[in-house]
């Protein structure tokens, strides 16, 4: 159970927050490469609760800046691009990437005035086929080179999830959560061939018991069976990322009861050989997963039995647009969900203090990370069952 500060604390994500300055220091993605086109080059942008525009310009760059013309407020959304950038719709104010006006075409011959004019703007990269932007204080860091996201021995697919409409840590908190999936995912299981006999326990009785260790890219845990565990465990990679199987999901706050999700998954080739060519991954779009589509609970009706994605939407936004910690009753297989907010509290505290957090990378030239620790982990765990 937290205090209603506690519970602020971790959620809020807009500028000046604790957790919004630390999400801060990491690149996120906001859309495909593709959603920017010669035919529509303009794209409205929610990130960390700011509301701001992408936009290509003819050259090639890309720009992400704030929404709201700084002349009177008309939505760059409806901006017309050119070479040097962006010009608003209604007096055509112009803009580059950097947010520096340079023009005002309605002003006098010789004014200078647009020198006095800039708007917030953000740096702004494509990797892995999406573009992703970072909102802290410069330098930015450089992009985290795990292991899914550069190995070259494959290929990679993006997949946009439907918005999910509840604060982002709800979804991360259940990446620290083993004990849901045999319960909450039992259908699935059956559906792979694990016997299902008891709707209320799933497939619970199974486990021995949950096993949680920090490491240094954020979080494993490990449902302990009789039998060894046919699949991996999903590492929590700080502080957005959940890894299943070769799959990222990146959860990107875009605002205090909204958030996009992102996943990238690795195809190695059979044979290991290495991918030379690859280019932009495909992109596909599932969902909804509810009906309607953008309403939440209780005017909405999630479908459950889709997949596994859609029963955690589910438990996930109907927790509330920002769960109420105040009354939970956290129990004993929630040990996960403890060391991850406590992970989050150090790390914010790191951010304050004018430290890097936990997983930033500076040098552009650090060796891949690798993120798929399960088989290290996993000795581990095995030598701490027999301890038992
Ligand atoms: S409101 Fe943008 S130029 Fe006037
Ligand atoms: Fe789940």
């Amino acid at each position: 159970m937290l205090t209603p500060e506690e519970n602020e604390m971790l959620t809020r994500v807009g500028p000046g927050t604790p957790a919004g300055e630390l999400l801060r220091r990491y690149w996120l993605p906001v859309c495909p490469a593709s959603e920017l086109t010669a035919a529509q080059p303009t794209r409205f942008v929610r990130l960390l609760g700011e509301d701001l525009v992408a936009f290509r310009a003819t050259n090639g760059q890309v720009g992400l800046i704030a929404d709201h013309c700084a002349h009177r407020g008309a939505s760059l959304l409806y901006g017309r691009v050119e070479e040097r950038g962006i010009a608003c719709a209604y007096h055509g104010w112009l803009y580059d990437t950097a947010g520096s006006c340079l023009e005002c075409p309605a002003e006098p011959a010789g004014s200078m005035f647009h020198l006095t004019v800039k708007l917030p703007a953000y740096p702004v990269q494509k990797f892995v086929g999406l573009y992703w932007a970072y909102l802290g204080p410069l330098p930015a860091p450089v992009m985290p080179r795990y292991d899914v996201w550069v190995r070259q021995d494959g290929r990679r697919r993006v997949t946009v999830h439907p918005m999910l409409d509840c604060n982002w840590f709800q979804a991360m908190e259940n990446s620290a959560d083993p004990a849901h999936a045999d319960i909450l995912h039992h259908e699935f299981h059956a559906r792979r061939g694990v016997r299902v006999t008891n709707s209320t326990r799933g497939n619970v009785d199974a486990i021995e018991a949950y096993d949680f260790e920090v490491v240094p890219i954020g979080l494993m845990k490990k449902r302990i069976t009789a039998s060894p565990a046919p699949d991996g465990e999903h590492p929590l990679i700080f502080p957005n990322i959940l890894r299943v199987g070769n799959n990222t999901q990146i959860r990107v706050p875009v605002d205090d009861t909204h958030t996009a999700i992102f996943r990238i998954a690795f195809d190695p080739t059979p044979d290991g050989s290495i991918v030379e060519d690859e280019a932009d991954p495909p992109v596909a779009y599932v969902g909804p997963w509810k009906d309607p589509v953008d309403a939440v609970h209780p005017f909405t009706r999630h479908d459950m039995m889709v997949d596994v994605q859609a029963q955690d939407h589910m438990a996930w936004e109907t927790q509330g647009p920002i769960a109420n910690r105040t009354v939970e009753r956290l129990a004993t297989s929630d040990r996960g969900i403890v060391m991850l907010r406590e992970m989050m509290k150090r790390e914010i505290a790191r951010v304050q203090q004018g430290e890097d957090p936990l997983g930033l990378v500076r040098d552009p030239d650090h060796a891949m990370i690798d993120t798929n620790l399960e088989a290290e982990y996993i000795t581990r765990v095995r030598a701490r069952t027999a301890a038992r």
